[in-house]
């Protein structure tokens, strides 16, 4: 069997279908049902290409004073500049450099390093060429040669090239060396496909076989999606380089970087490398996420994702056009068919993995601070959080715990009683987050430091080049890295927090500084001289070398080098921290990472890190946690009030409001800053801090719901409103402004003394979340007001918003009465859900430990449908009804067919709100309301 294990007559009837063809191109129809390749000539492509189609290498005498506009077509440079494709990615060239390569050299007015590249790739530049597709289990595979070498270092000769037709919505596709196996990216494990059904494909794929490249299309509406024949594939060892062009300019993704939802496509570049970098412009920093999800412009959207870990840059052109340059690994895509924005995000997840369900309490206020110095200025924070009236269920410590800053440890005297802290807040119905950081401590004498003892002896750290334990500086002084990727490390870190945990039982580990950072280049020896430190090509990261704030690159994990790891190394240990605290608490954890990869949300939540204190930093806040739920990590937010830098009374109420509706919110603040906790500020300013906090409080069960859909059908919590509204343009690049799941608008003040702010309302009618005021848009903006003490939230019409009485915990909010926000549309009728469990056991939806209720209202009436009911409802009550968009007065209203005497209905606004109800919530309830009597239920809606 060779190593294709394709049957010689399988391999002869394709060439025969390929000499029957008279073209060069190949199409792929893939018969779903039967898992096998028609191949069929496509005439008119072809012909297109075989007349462009020069054979060998194009050198170009160009003059450097010709414009581009009057190159001579017998050159192939005859290119529109915003179509022109770097060939000098790697490095300056000269005109002679570049001709030697045989691109085209055309100066153009602007400068060559900001806008159309001078240096460029002619038409059919040469490449790889591409042999017969053949069928295979999985789908075809076919072999990639090249005959003539690149300008790079280490060509890879030969490719494997394997198509994956794996779901109606999904192309998977593959770039290996089939003679040596590359580094590939652990961890995602994709399901198997399971789809047997005759649905047809959302795609086909052509084949452009010399020089090799693919086009991807759209097959309801034959638009092309994808087309890498626009400039060669490279593959070397440490330079791998694919373009396409793109179906549009509206791009949102490639994070981690600080920019707005959509991407500047003019000749910028955005960089992946997980990097310990305060947000900035044009910087990498801590994640890496190398996914987009490209709008269409006319409700249909797909996604791209490059599962490649090695350090990426993603040059971006006006074409609108992409070029992934990445330094490892092999080229394995996903293109995600969609045909809407939500189903490309969950065909995404599908591959990446379904976010993890958070604990109930992790969806309430956190509180942290870098220089609460002792347990008892910890007590104090809590105490006045309390006499302040304010929500706080987390209360948080930064490394100011640690013993000389080394983790698993806390200091004798200022935290000497921390495990009875951590008690107290228990008993208040609190719950305890700590800071842990991955740097052990490597300085301590033997014997009185357990953690890097017990790892030095089971090889638990990550290694220099010749094997010795990498020694960097982190905030503890000389530190060893535990690889993540090695299963006694895995062990060993549990058995280090099982340890802890039995002295300080905390709730939850908030890992940072996992990028990994590192304040020493490398480690404290610097880094040998290779050519994993020193690779031909270094995309462009801060510090300028890949080891720049990190490990040396040369060192090695179980898996492999960090050169290829790295931008895991925060996924790692947020898998390892997870799964200990699963074992070591029993119930569902909460991790908090800052570094993050695809598949992070599995495990952990984020926060974005060391934001500053100012109106720019709190303005995009929103596209990052936008972007974070299309990268499957729901649970995230920014530091309220910012973390450097001073904020102001005005910036932290503005701040407190927004992140009143990030999905995780924390007010964490550094050191040397002006205070920040609500209770330090005017009694206004807390007032209104505390409302929007109250607010998120009361609609929890709703947040909730949300995180289950998450969990469960990879719909995203926080969410642009391109998903929601995707054919109404004014939606594509709103980033100002968001949705909580379909329902609720919010539309936050992002500037300095606005009382006022303009918000986009989409097609439909609006109803003020506080008093039910209608506003009925035909998709336009309106001026809101927005004085300091409110957020303008907005209920979409149709919906049912399940809502709780709040408290000052969610231990006590847990078991106040619910509330019902009841939105009628135009035609009078609405609908929601609501997931409710314990709120911290493991899985209670694969388990079936849970109750799901269904509310829908409709003919006057409203109506619950426990469709699965635990004990966690167990004494629960409906307590109260507003019912938005009631257009008579009610005569009378009843519950479960008696006559309710409380109730209100206001004609200005046309609110009924039905008081001091008392429903059980496990058993079905009908509020009925009308101008006669109708105490006959027999006209239920049907419940579907
Ligand atoms: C793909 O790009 C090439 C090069 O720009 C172009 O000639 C060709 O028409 C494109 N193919 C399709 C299907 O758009
Ligand atoms: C693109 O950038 C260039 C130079 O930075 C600038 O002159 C030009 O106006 C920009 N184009 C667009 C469409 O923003
Ligand atoms: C904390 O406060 C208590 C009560 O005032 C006091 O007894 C204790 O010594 C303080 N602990 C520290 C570490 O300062
Ligand atoms: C690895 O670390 C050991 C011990 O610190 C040191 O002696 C050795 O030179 C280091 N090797 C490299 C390649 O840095």
């Amino acid at each position: 069997m060779n190593l294709y294990g394709f049957s010689q007559h399988l391999l002869t009837s394709a060439f025969l279908l390929l000499a029957a063809s008279s073209c060069l191109f190949i199409s792929l129809l893939y018969d779903h049902k039967a898992s096998t390749v028609r191949v069929t000539p496509l005439s008119n492509l072809g012909e297109k290409y075989s007349a462009a189609q020069p054979n060998g290498r194009v050198y170009l005498q160009q003059k450097a004073e010709n414009s581009s506009n009057h190159v001579s077509d017998e050159n192939n440079c005859g290119i529109a500049a915003e179509r022109r494709f770097d060939c000098a990615r790697d490095r300056a060239l000269t005109q002679s450099e570049c001709e030697q390569r045989g691109c085209c050299y055309v100066p153009l007015p602007q400068s060559a390093f900001s806008g159309p590249p001078w240096c460029f790739y002619p038409v059919s530049y040469p490449g790889y060429r591409m042999g017969a597709l053949f069928p295979t289990p999985r789908g075809q595979e076919a072999s990639l040669t090249r005959s003539t070498r690149s300008y790079l270092p280490r060509d890879i000769q030969t490719l494997k090239l394997e198509v994956m037709a794996e779901e109606a919505g999904r192309l998977h596709l593959t770039l290996k060396d089939p003679s040596l196996a590359r580094y590939e990216v652990p961890f995602v494990t994709v399901p198997p496909s399971t789809s047997t059904d005759t649905r047809s494909l959302l795609y086909d794929v052509e084949f452009q076989p010399e020089p090799f490249g693919f086009v991807v299309r759209r097959a309801s509406n034959s638009r092309v999606l994808l087309n890498t024949t626009v400039a060669p594939l490279l593959f070397t060892d440490q330079y791998l380089q694919l373009s396409t062009t793109l179906a549009s300019s509206l791009v949102s993704g490639f994070g981690e970087h600080y920019t707005g939802l959509t991407l500047d496509l003019n000749w910028t570049s955005v960089t992946l490398w997980n990097r310990d970098m305060a947000p900035h412009r044009d910087a990498n920093l801590y994640g890496s996420h190398p996914f987009c999800l490209i709008q269409e412009g006319d409700g249909q959207a797909y996604g791209i994702f490059l599962l490649n870990s090695n350090a990426m840059e993603v040059v971006l052109q006006p074409a609108p056009a992409l070029t992934w340059v990445t330094t490892g690994g092999i080229l394995d895509f996903y293109v995600f068919l969609g045909p809407d924005p939500q189903s490309v995000v969950r065909q995404y997840h599908q591959v990446i993995g379904y976010p993890m369900m958070p604990p109930y309490w992790s969806l309430g206020f956190h509180l942290c601070r870098w220089g609460y110095t002792s347990t008892n200025a910890t007590r104090a924070v809590v105490q006045k959080m309390r006499q302040a009236n304010f929500p706080l269920d987390v209360q948080w410590n930064d490394l100011d715990y640690a013993d000389k800053r080394r983790v698993f440890t806390f200091d004798p005297q200022r935290f000497g009683d921390l495990p009875e802290m951590v008690k107290e807040f228990h008993h208040e119905g609190m719950k305890y987050v700590l800071i842990l950081d991955p740097g052990i401590s490597s300085t301590s004498p033997p014997g009185s430091y357990k953690p890097f003892d017990e790892g030095e002896r089971r090889g638990v750290f990550i290694r220099n080049l010749t094997g010795q334990t990498l020694i960097g500086k982190v905030w503890p002084g000389p530190t060893a890295f535990p690889d993540f990727t090695n299963s006694e490390a895995v062990s060993w870190w549990e058995e280090c927090i099982r340890d802890f945990y039995a002295k300080v039982p905390l709730d939850g580990l908030w890992i940072d500084m996992n990028e990994p950072a590192n304040f020493v280049q490398g480690s404290v020896l610097g880094c040998p001289d290779t050519d994993l430190e020193d690779p031909p090509y270094v995309p462009d990261v801060i510090g300028g070398q890949l080891n720049s704030g990190t490990l040396c690159m040369s060192s090695q994990q179980a898996l492999s080098t960090h050169y290829n790891l790295h931008n895991l190394y925060g996924l790692t240990e947020a898998m390892a921290t997870y799964r200990a605290l699963l074992k070591v608490r029993g119930s569902r954890p909460f991790v908090l990472s800052r570094s993050s990869f695809p598949g992070l949300g599995r495990f952990s939540g984020h926060w974005t890190g060391d934001v500053h204190s100012d109106w720019e930093q709190l303005r995009y806040s929103i596209p990052a946690v936008l972007l974070f739920a299309l990268y499957g990590v729901p649970l995230v937010g920014a530091d309220i009030c910012g973390f450097e830098g001073d904020t102001s009374e005005e910036l932290c109420v503005r701040w407190t409001q927004l992140g009143a509706f990030y999905p995780f919110m924390r007010n964490h603040n550094d050191r040397p800053n002006a205070p920040q906790e609500p209770y330090v500020f005017g009694q206004q300013a807390q007032a209104a801090m505390r409302s929007a906090t109250m607010l998120r409080y009361s609609l929890l069960p709703f947040l909730y719901t949300l995180f289950f859909q998450a969990h469960t059908s990879a719909n995203t919590v926080a969410r642009p409103l391109f998903l929601e509204f995707p054919s109404d343009p004014n939606c594509q690049t709103i980033d100002r402004q968001f949705l909580w799941g379909s329902s609720l608008l919010i539309s936050p003040v992002l500037e300095q003394g606005a009382l006022e702010l303009a918000a986009y309302l989409p097609p439909g009618t609006w109803y003020s979340l506080y008093n039910g005021q209608p506003y009925n848009s035909r998709g336009q903006y309106l001026l809101l007001s927005a004085p300091l003490d409110t957020i303008n939230v907005h209920v979409r019409e149709g919906h049912v918003i399940p809502q709780q009485v709040p408290a000052l915990t969610t231990a006590a909010s847990r078991s106040n009465p619910f509330l019902l926000t009841v939105a009628l549309s135009s035609e009078g009728w609405a609908r929601g859900e609501l997931f409710w469990d314990d709120g911290e056991s493991l899985d209670t939806f694969e388990h079936g430990d849970y109750s799901f209720i269904i509310f829908i209202a409709g003919q006057s009436q409203l109506v619950s449908e426990p469709v699965k009911v635990n004990g966690a409802l167990d004494g629960l009550v409906l307590g109260e009804v507003r019912v938005f968009g009631v257009s008579t007065p009610p005569s009378g209203v009843w519950a479960n067919g008696k006559k309710v005497q409380d109730y209100s209905y206001r004609t200005d606004t046309k609110v009924l709100t039905v008081s001091s109800l008392s429903l059980l919530m496990s058993e079905t309830f009908t509020v009925q309301w009308a101008a006669s009597d109708i105490t006959n239920t027999s006209h239920l809606p049907t419940v579907y």
